[in-house]
């Protein structure tokens, strides 16, 4: 329904999209990952029609971007442009309503993206997560087959973004396919049924998040010693990737937690308290990201 084939886009020498090949199914609420500038809104961006790829090709509902929306296929939230100002919330989501072919009435879009109390005020008197609110109501102004947002409740408080992934979830329900970029990795974690990591404009890893969680395969291990750590014997365990050590506690993590807690036993070290975890979406993003990122041009 979404492809992607082989898609580039340059501005002067940034290479923001770098020969992406992205398939979206109908159905999956999919999380876009990445640092900035990784090409998360350049991607959004074509895929919406607003840029054309230098090369490669985008098909939405196989079509172009333009005709899908033409059509009312996708519905949108952007990370920048600029709201009508001078106007009532109720009229610029009315405006909003009419020109989408299958529009939904003011009122249950008002209702949907909790505008109503505020639909009387005028959009430049709106405050920062109300403006987000007013943009999300554009993005469901109608009934689309696919929901892109790009960053959607960067300025929303906490209540503002629960009862924004609650209707989102709704709408995930009705078979709508959503795509959305975030920051908040809890989101894409509790969210998304497939997580895309990029990176300099390519796809760095493409999974569940629990598949993205395994992929950094990195393991925390933490625990108490009872004399003070020779840090030096523990910096040469195998498998380690990092070393902390506060007091008697030491936190470790390790690519092969299973010999490294052999070698510590093998040192004749007892630790207690032992601990072996993974890591979370968060820790694994920026594995997966600092490891794509060579010394030379971090
Ligand atoms: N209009 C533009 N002109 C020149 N460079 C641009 C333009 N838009 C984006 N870029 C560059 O392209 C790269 C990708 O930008 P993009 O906005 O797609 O990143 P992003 O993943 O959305 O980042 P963020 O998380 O900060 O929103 C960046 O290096 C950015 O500086
Ligand atoms: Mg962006």
């Amino acid at each position: 329904m979404v492809g992607f084939t082989g898609v580039s886009k340059s501005y002067g020498t940034v290479r923001a999209v770098d020969g992406l090949d992205l398939h979206l199914h109908p159905g999956e609420t999919v999380a876009l990952l990445g640092p900035n500038g990784a090409g998360k809104s350049s991607t959004l961006d074509l895929l919406l029609g607003l840029r054309t790829p230098d090369s490669g090709r985008v098909e939405v509902f196989g079509t172009t971007p333009r005709q899908a929306i033409a059509r009312g296929r996708v519905g949108a939230m952007l990370q920048s442009g600029c709201l009508m100002q001078e106007v009532t919330v109720r009229e610029l989501v009315r405006l909003a309503c009419d020109l989408h072919p299958h529009g939904y009435p003011v009122d249950e879009v008002l209702e949907r993206a909790d505008l109503t109390e505020i639909a009387g005020r005028k959009v430049n008197k709106l405050s920062g997560g109300q403006e987000q609110r007013l943009r999300f109501a554009f993005a469901t102004a109608g009934a689309s087959d696919l929901i892109v947002l790009d960053e959607p409740t960067t300025g929303m408080d906490v209540s503002s973004r629960q009862s924004f992934w609650g209707s989102m979830r709704e709408q995930a329900r009705q078979g709508r396919t959503i795509l959305f970029a975030t920051h908040y990795l809890e989101e894409a974690d509790e969210i998304a049924d497939r997580v895309i990591v990029l990176h300099r404009g390519r796809v760095l890893a493409d999974g569940s998040s629990a598949e993205i969680k395994a992929m950094a395969g990195v393991r925390r291990i933490s625990f108490t010693l009872d004399g003070p750590p020779d840090e030096a014997a523990l910096r040469a365990l195998p498998a380690l990737t990092g070393l902390d050590v506060a007091g008697r506690t030491v936190r470790m993590r390790s690519t092969d937690a299973d010999a490294t807690v052999h070698a510590m036993y093998g040192l004749g070290l007892y630790p207690r308290g032992l601990e072996v975890a993974g890591l979370g979406l968060e820790q694994a993003f920026l594995a997966i990201t600092d490891a794509a990122t060579t010394p030379e041009e971090a």
